[in-house]
């Protein structure tokens, strides 16, 4: 049971479920920064707050478990193990959070209604910590290049997959084509510089950890990696065909339904993306 619990598939996924979560997080800021939403339709999304304050919780409360028994001696010290991780770096970014996640499932409001300021901090403690915690921070040479590049990462992640993601589950379903037209408009140029963040920060840390083309494809991080570049490839093809070929003919009868469709099959391989990358911060680097 415990074997099961901590397995690479089991700790993956709750990191999985926690980059899901803080993502919506950001996505659902990120929208009242774009002033797209009126304030009853962010209204709307207290409910998808609540669920990825939920999820995130459960991810944090997961890794800080299955961290605990893969470091104690025995399942009876996990306890005490936790006390010793939350002195560490590891630790307070656990802690910082799960104040964010407990913030979204308790108070929905601080996200989408109370000043703009607390939410824009929340949204920022409950994606960032994970910069704290993987290759970045144990990084030999340019660590701290290396952590800034892997925050700016995550927050663009957030702010390009989570905004789409908040678009498609909450907004476009009832939108008319105006509507739409309005989102994709004021959505756009957000997801442009995401995309183009997500390119620069990836190829920086892709190069920190991965030197050779040789370690491309003679380690398992170096093939994860490929698999991840194809995915978000893929993802990067279905924004160009909503921005270029399905934007101009919204208006037209069909258009929202095709700009739906094509949303939610990029939302559904981004899920996909964070899935690889959930694999890939926890494989050993190569040469390691
Ligand atoms: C849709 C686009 C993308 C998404 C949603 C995404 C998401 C993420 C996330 C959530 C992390 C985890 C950071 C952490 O836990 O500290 C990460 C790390 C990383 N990403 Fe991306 N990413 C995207 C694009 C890219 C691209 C284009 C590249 C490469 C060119 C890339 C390369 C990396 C690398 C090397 C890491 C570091 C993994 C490690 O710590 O070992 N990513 N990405």
């Amino acid at each position: 049971m415990i074997a099961a619990f901590t397995s690479e598939w089991a700790t993956a996924l709750a990191r999985w479920l926690g980059y899901l979560g803080a993502s919506v997080l950001v996505g659902v800021v990120a929208l009242r920064l774009q002033r797209q939403a009126t304030e009853s339709q962010l209204n709307h999304s207290r409910r998808l707050v609540r669920l990825a304050g939920l999820a995130l919780l459960v991810a944090v409360l997961a890794r800080m478990t299955q961290q605990a028994l893969l470091f104690a001696a025995a399942p009876e010290e996990a306890l005490a193990m936790v006390g010793i991780l939350r002195g560490t770096a590891w630790g307070t970014a656990w802690t910082v959070q799960l104040l964010a996640a407990l913030a979204a499932t308790l108070l929905p409001g601080a996200y989408v209604k109370k000043g703009l300021l607390l939410a824009l901090a929340l949204a920022l403690m409950a994606v960032l910590p994970p910069a704290f915690q993987g290759h970045a921070f144990g990084s030999e040479e340019f660590m701290v290049q290396a952590v800034v590049a892997d925050a700016l990462h995550l927050l663009a992640a957030g702010v390009w997959m989570g905004t789409l993601a908040v678009l498609v589950i909450v907004w476009l379903g009832q939108a008319s084509g105006t509507r739409a037209l309005e989102f994709v408009t004021a959505f756009s140029p957000w997801a442009l510089t995401g995309a183009a963040t997500l390119g620069v920060t990836g190829v920086f840390a892709s190069w920190l950890h991965v030197r050779t083309p040789a370690m491309v494809w003679g380690s398992s991080y170096g093939r994860t990696l490929l698999l991840k570049v194809v995915l978000v490839l893929a993802v990067l093809a279905l924004g160009a065909v909503n921005w270029k070929r399905i934007t101009p003919v919204l208006l037209s009868p069909g258009g929202v339904a095709r700009l739906r469709t094509s949303a939610r099959t990029e939302v559904a391989i981004a899920v996909l993306v964070f899935l690889v990358t959930a694999f890939l911060v926890a494989t050993s680097l190569p040469g390691e």
